[in-house]
């Protein structure tokens, strides 16, 4: 009998498996209460479409979701539905497998899943449990080995009951709304003592790392967890150890083993991006002879790069960008087997035409932007096929772009601005780029046919070298195009007709070139542009009516051509203007007065001057612009005007404190209003006074008669007034005296009298603010103003310096933002997107599309937006 029952149970699964249906009308393998258990379990759920949205495994690949439990019906062996594995012998549920299942609601503790008493593995990841606690009653589930609760919208606190799983192998949580009570991580690790796997992601551990670990554990992934205190020295230990990463964790200290590490046979792969590993990189890591992935990312490495780490062969993956590393490079090319590699942003020099690029035959992506290389890209390279990224953008690199950069099959980032280069862009043999930018090199020649004929293009920035010719209509079929900026280079012809109907294009920059004829480009309804830049052209005509069309429009310089028109009081419904150039043209007649809600009502630049109007001063105009009536003196934080990608920032010539400056960027603290020269007469109006927010005024060489109203006095961050060449008479008001940001002012040519005011700025400004000003008397001018006689002359503290200092620089902030490069939009979706398309390491994928996510929702707020 004994004989019967064990054959029977050796062959029973087997004839399950021949056939299901058989094995289910002969017996049910899954005691009733489990499968009732799973019935109960599946009915406290609801099957949603976005509740597993983000589906990824461990490893990183992706997760196909679908509602596994929909198969889970009454009539069938419960061993038999999808997600569910038994036991062979008992019966019993032992694993089960609902990641992305699409399950959505709340996971009570009285839930039935707490009956499978049996269960080894368990993964419920990627579904929407709603801010469900996790259950202490896990603890009891104490066979398990496996647990993922991963991207499954748990909150609150981890339960110490967690610890009881003692058997446990493989644990994964994430979620940025867990926490655990200090003590219980350290309390987890010191009860898991069969660990091998480990994976934190988002959860707050706020406490310091502990020093006991499973010595069985291979894997261990913290990130962005609050952890802090400093990495202790043992983790590097032990011995099997294959996979380290701790990331986004910028107060957790790291310091390395300087002997030899015990992990360093097995480790494969370590990730350290964003901690605080100060210091330099310890001769150490040329033990570490498994290594094929090697993060060391914004770190705060200094020093050069140990001789020993040259020897790590074996290394595929290399991110050292963001660090303050420096020294040579010339051992990089023993790096034979190397796919990805970026050391941007360091101090790195020397010069790169040593490299020995031919043997990168694997080489997916290179980045070596932001040092300060030198000499030229080698020509005579030919192994290297498969180069989808390469970014050599802002080093000091001369010599002609090597063709064989042309000629790589399928590249499709391509970033080499800011560098030396000269000779043409010759036509690419790739089909498949999405981002190319060259600017600021001195290339020449026309834009090549190539460039135009890209599906996937959506920025190309060719701006500041030295192309020619005309732009071909066919770069219109760049039909996702979203940053074009041709500007600062020798372009001629007509402005293509078809470029108003490229609609994703967001930024369209054809500034300083020899663009002639009528705008007559349509724009048409339903655009996205929010930059039009066509300024220092030779453009003629009218102000084309279907700007009309561009309800996101920020910026619009037309500044430095021919256009002979009225002013386009009508651009005023773009509720998003913020800056309105028209310096240097042919507009003229007067600008109509008419009081109009919300015209101009974002309005922070405004130039028109150096045009023909006339005609009184457009009293009613300025009444509009209520962002100028804001104070923007408390603005804590830095905003540029149109500030959408890092690779293109808006940069406009302004009259301000009696210099032309170019802004690389503008802030939007930067509130000017510029009409001088032009015909403008009448008086200077009161409510000036009330645009509180102005930073320049500048009235100069019009026709204005009256007094200088004393409300300017309200306007307390104007740091440049300029009123000279017109008929203003009166006295200069003593209120004046309270504008204490003021560093120039220009009252000069006019018909003012009486005495010039004292005190504070008052006594910083020279002779040249006055003169010619008959009746005006007092320092510093000679004529006398009676008892200040022996009061000796400032000396101007203030100037153009002033706003090196003032803090408000956009200058320094750019200087400060071009440090701070790194992680911009472009950079990171592109090397997401390397990563991604060249199927390198999974796990990395996993994170980054995270990141990618992020990216995106980023990106895509920034259409959204209004
Ligand atoms: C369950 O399975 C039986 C037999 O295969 C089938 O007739 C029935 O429609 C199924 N029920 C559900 C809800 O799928
Ligand atoms: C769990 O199910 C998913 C499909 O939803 C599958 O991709 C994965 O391989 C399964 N895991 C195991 C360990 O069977
Ligand atoms: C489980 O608990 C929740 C909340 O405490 C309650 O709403 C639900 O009815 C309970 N379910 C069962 C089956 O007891
Ligand atoms: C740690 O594990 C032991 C058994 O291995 C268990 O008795 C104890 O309760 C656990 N501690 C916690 C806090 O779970
Ligand atoms: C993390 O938890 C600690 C207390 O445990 C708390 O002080 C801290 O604010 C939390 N941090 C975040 C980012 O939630
Ligand atoms: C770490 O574990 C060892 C041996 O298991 C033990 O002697 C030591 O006290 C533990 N250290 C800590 C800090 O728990
Ligand atoms: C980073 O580490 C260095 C030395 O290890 C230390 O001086 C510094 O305070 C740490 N910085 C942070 C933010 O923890
Ligand atoms: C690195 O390689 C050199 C020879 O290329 C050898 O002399 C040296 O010992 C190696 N260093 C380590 C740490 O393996
Ligand atoms: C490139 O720059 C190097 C100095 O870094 C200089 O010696 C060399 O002549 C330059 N080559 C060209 C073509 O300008
Ligand atoms: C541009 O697109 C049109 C239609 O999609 C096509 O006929 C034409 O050949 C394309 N031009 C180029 C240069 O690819
Ligand atoms: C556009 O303007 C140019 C002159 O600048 C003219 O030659 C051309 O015919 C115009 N095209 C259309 C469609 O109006």
């Amino acid at each position: 009998m004994g004989y019967v029952k064990l054959v029977f149970f050796m062959i029973f699964p087997f004839l399950c498996q021949l056939s299901l249906s058989f094995c289910s009308s002969l017996s049910h393998l899954c005691p009733k209460d489990q499968a009732l258990a799973l019935q109960q379990f599946k009915h406290m759920f609801t099957i949603s479409h976005d509740a597993s949205d983000y589906c990824f495994d461990i490893t990183g690949q992706s997760i196909q979701s679908y509602p596994k439990t929909l198969s889970w019906n009454k009539s069938t062996d419960c061993c038999s539905w999808d997600g569910v594995y038994c036991d062979e012998t008992t019966g019993k549920v032992i694993e089960l497998n609902l990641t992305c299942s699409k399950l959505q609601g709340r996971f009570h503790s009285n839930s039935s899943l707490f009956q499978l008493s049996n269960l080894k593995w368990l993964d419920l990841s990627g579904n929407d449990f709603s801010g469900s606690l996790i259950s202490p009653k896990f603890g009891e589930l104490s066979s398990l080995k496996h647990l993922d609760l991963s991207f499954s919208s748990f909150t609150g606190l981890i339960p110490a009951e967690i610890s009881r799983l003692s058997k446990l192998q493989v644990l994964s949580i994430e979620s940025s709304l867990l926490r655990f009570e200090p003590h219980n991580f350290e309390l987890l690790l010191k009860n898991l003592t069969q660990l091998r796997e480990l994976y934190f992601y988002g959860v707050n551990i706020s406490s310091t790392i502990p020093l006991n670990f499973s010595s069985y554990l291979t894997t261990l992934h913290l990130r962005n967890t609050q952890l802090y205190g400093t990495l202790p020295e043992g983790i590097f230990h032990l011995s099997n150890l294959e996979s380290l990463a701790f990331l986004e964790i910028p107060q957790l200290t790291v310091r390395f083993p300087t002997t030899k590490w015990n992990s360093s046979a097995s480790l494969q792969m370590l990730n350290l991006y964003s901690v605080n590993a100060t210091g330099r990189i310890p001769e150490s890591f040329g033990h570490l002879t498994s290594l094929h992935t090697l993060i060391l990312a914004s770190c705060n490495l200094s020093g050069s790069i140990p001789k020993p780490l040259w020897n790590l062969t074996n290394i595929e993956l290399l991110y050292l960008d963001d660090n303050h590393l420096e020294g040579s490079i010339s051992d990089f090319f023993r790096f034979g087997k190397l796919r990805f590699s970026s050391l941007g942003n360091n101090n790195f020099n020397g010069k790169l035409d040593f490299l020995s690029f031919n043997r990168w035959t694997q080489l997916a992506l290179l980045d070596f932007s932001f040092n300060s290389l030198t000499g030229s890209i080698p020509s005579n390279v030919s192994g290297i096929q498969n180069l989808h990224l390469l970014r050599l953008s802002s080093n000091h690199l001369n010599g002609t772009i090597p063709s064989w950069i042309f000629s790589l099959p399928s590249l499709t980032h391509l970033n080499l601005s800011d560098n030396h280069f000269s000779g043409n862009i010759q036509e690419f043999k790739s089909q498949t780029l999405d981002i190319v930018s060259l600017k600021q090199n001195q290339l020449q020649g026309p834009i090549p046919k190539s460039l135009l004929n890209q599906r996937d293009l959506f920025y190309l920035i060719l701006s500041h070298n030295n192309l020619s010719g005309q732009i071909a209509s066919t770069i219109c079929n760049l039909t996702i195009l979203t940053v074009l900026d041709l500007g600062s280079n020798n372009l001629e012809g007509t402005i293509p007709l078809c470029l108003g109907e490229m609609s994703q294009l967001m930024i369209l920059d054809l500034s300083n070139n020899s663009l002639s004829g009528i705008i007559n480009t349509t724009l048409s309804i339903g655009n996205e542009l929010r930059v039009i830049k066509f300024d220092g052209n030779k453009l003629e005509g009218k102000v084309p009516q279907s700007l009309i069309n561009c309800k996101y429009l920020a910026v619009l310089d037309l500044s430095n051509n021919e256009l002979s028109d009225t002013f386009p009081k009508w651009l005023g419904a773009l509720l998003e203007l913020q800056i309105l150039n028209l310096r240097s043209n042919k507009f003229y007649g007067p600008i109509k007065d008419s009081r109009t809600d919300s015209l101009f009502a974002q309005i922070r630049v405004i130039d028109l001057s150096s045009n023909g109007f006339s005609g009184d001063f457009p009293v009613r105009l300025f009444e509009n612009f209520e962002t100028m009536k804001i104070s923007s003196e408390k603005s804590g934080t830095r905003e540029y005007v149109g500030d959408i990608s890092d690779d293109y920032t808006i940069s406009l010539i302004v009259t301000t404190k009696g210099l032309e400056l170019e802004l690389p960027r503008v802030l939007t603290t930067n509130i000017i209003i510029n009409l001088s020269n032009n015909r403008f007469e009448g008086q200077i109006p009161i409510i000036i006074g009330d645009l509180i927010g102005l930073r320049t005024l500048n009235l100069s060489h019009n026709r204005l008669e009256g007094d200088i109203p004393a409300s300017l006095h309200h306007l307390s961050v104007l740091e440049s007034l300029d009123l000279s060449y017109n008929k203003i008479s009166g006295e200069i008001p003593q209120q004046l005296v309270s504008l204490t940001f003021l560093a120039v002012l220009n009252l000069s040519h006019n018909h003012l009298v009486g005495c010039i005011p004292k005190g504070k700025q008052f006594d910083t400004f020279e002779n040249s603010s006055y003169q010619g000003n008959d009746g005006l008397r007092g320092l510093p001018l000679s004529k006398d103003c009676g008892g200040d006689e022996g009061v000796p002359q400032a000396a101007n503290l203030y100037g153009i310096d002033q706003e090196e200092e003032g803090g408000d620089s956009a200058i320094i902030s750019w200087q400060a933002v071009l440090m701070g490069y790194g992680c911009g939009l472009v950079i990171g979706l592109s090397i997401i997107y390397t990563m991604l398309s060249t199927q390198y390491p999974a796990w990395i994928s996993r994170m980054d599309v995270e990141l990618e996510h992020k990216i995106l929702t980023r990106m895509r707020k920034h259409k959204k937006r209004h």
